[in-house]
């Protein structure tokens, strides 16, 4: 079956502008970092995809090393866009990275010139793409100059691989320096992903402030804190689950007692308000739009609905913040 859009696809999804750039994001990306890779259906990839862009989510984040094995969200994404999303180019953002290990030798990982732009060529052979419209650094590389790294970005926009650039887990500090650089070259800095949920404030010591300063958009990633700030550990960690797989990023062991008592309060919190706690925890990333967008993972179709509903309400009062906070302020 020839696939055809939902006419509804704009009626509901907020879009935000990355800063003072011209573009607009939705206020829920799409991340394909887990459940893409070839240890998945391509079927049910490609329903979560096409129901994503059905619901207004027209950007779609990937890196080179997402999988399992690295690349192959990349080649899984690809495929889907060939048959079902071609004719729907314009209307898609997808983005990019490179910073992880992702071949042997000197040249495979970190910052230099010489991986990024091999990087990029990969990545867009892999999707069976013309060009990413955004391409991150996805770390900083301590022994790179950001000189370089920045001006391999440059280099990329120039060539038309990518339309814009990013940069993705810089301190405040590097990302005032690089977005210097970028603008200094002529390549605005378009936008941030650093981490950024209830559980993980960081961005709050400064980074957003720089980003403001500089004109840069935000994109939060692992909002859920990897399906923590869900309902799907209430109960124990069923199968299936990130927890219950091979992740090193989220154990069952880390699914402490004293982890799940605040993730029931919270769960009371988002009852009270009429929402899962999914959808408060989205809702609270994306309140006072400070962030741009919010980069979610989903393992099927119903997570991924019950993700994006999170925008029918993202208004916080103060006493609800309060007790938020007073539930999951770790620090
Ligand atoms: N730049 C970086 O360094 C970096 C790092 C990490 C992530 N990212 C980006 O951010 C994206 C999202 O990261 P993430 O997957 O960690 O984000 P997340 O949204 O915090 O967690 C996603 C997981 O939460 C569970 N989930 C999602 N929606 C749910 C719902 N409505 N109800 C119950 N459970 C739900 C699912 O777990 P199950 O799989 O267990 O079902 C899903 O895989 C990545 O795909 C990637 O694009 C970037």
């Amino acid at each position: 079956m020839t696939y055809v859009a939902a006419p509804t696809r704009y009626e509901t999804m907020p879009y935000r502008r990355c800063g003072r750039n011209g573009l607009r994001l939705p206020a829920l990306s799409l991340g394909l970092w887990h459940n893409f890779g070839h240890d998945r259906g391509i079927e049910v990839q490609s329903d979560i995809i096409l129901r994503a862009f059905d619901l207004g989510v027209t950007h779609f984040d990937l890196a080179n090393n997402y999988g399992p094995p690295p690349g192959s969200a990349e080649e899984n994404f690809g495929r889907v866009m060939a048959r079902d999303l071609r004719a729907y180019r314009d209307e898609i953002v997808v983005s990019t990275k490179a910073g992880f290990l992702m071949w042997p030798g000197p040249y495979g990982e970190w910052g230099s010139r010489k991986y990024l732009l091999a990087s990029l060529d990969q990545s867009l052979e892999r999707m069976g793409l013309e060009y990413v419209d955004v391409f991150y650094h996805h770390r900083p590389d301590p022994d790179t100059p950001l000189e370089e790294s920045m001006g391999a970005l440059d280099t990329a926009v120039r060539q038309g691989k990518a339309l814009y650039a990013g940069v993705s887990n810089y301190s405040p500090e590097q990302t005032r320096q690089a977005a210097a650089i970028l603008r200094d070259l002529g390549t605005p800095m378009l936008i941030h992903q650093p981490s950024y949920s209830m559980f993980n404030r960081w961005v709050e010591d400064g980074l957003l402030d720089v980003l403001d300063e500089v004109g840069a958009g935000s994109i939060a990633y692992s909002p859920l804190s990897q399906g923590l700030l869900t309902d799907r550990y209430l109960n124990g960690v069923p199968e299936g689950s990130r927890a219950a797989g091979s992740s090193p990023f989220l154990t069952a062991e880390g699914i402490t007692e004293e982890v799940l008592r605040r993730v029931r309060a919270l769960n009371a919190v988002a009852e009270r308000r009429g929402q899962s706690l999914a959808q408060m925890a989205l809702a609270w990333v994306l309140r006072g739009e400070r962030v741009t967008s919010a980069v979610i993972g989903a393992s099927s179709v119903p997570q991924l609905e019950d993700s994006v509903a999170a925008v029918g309400n993202l208004e916080f009062d103060a006493d609800e913040l309060a007790e938020i906070d007073g539930y999951a302020r770790v620090d």
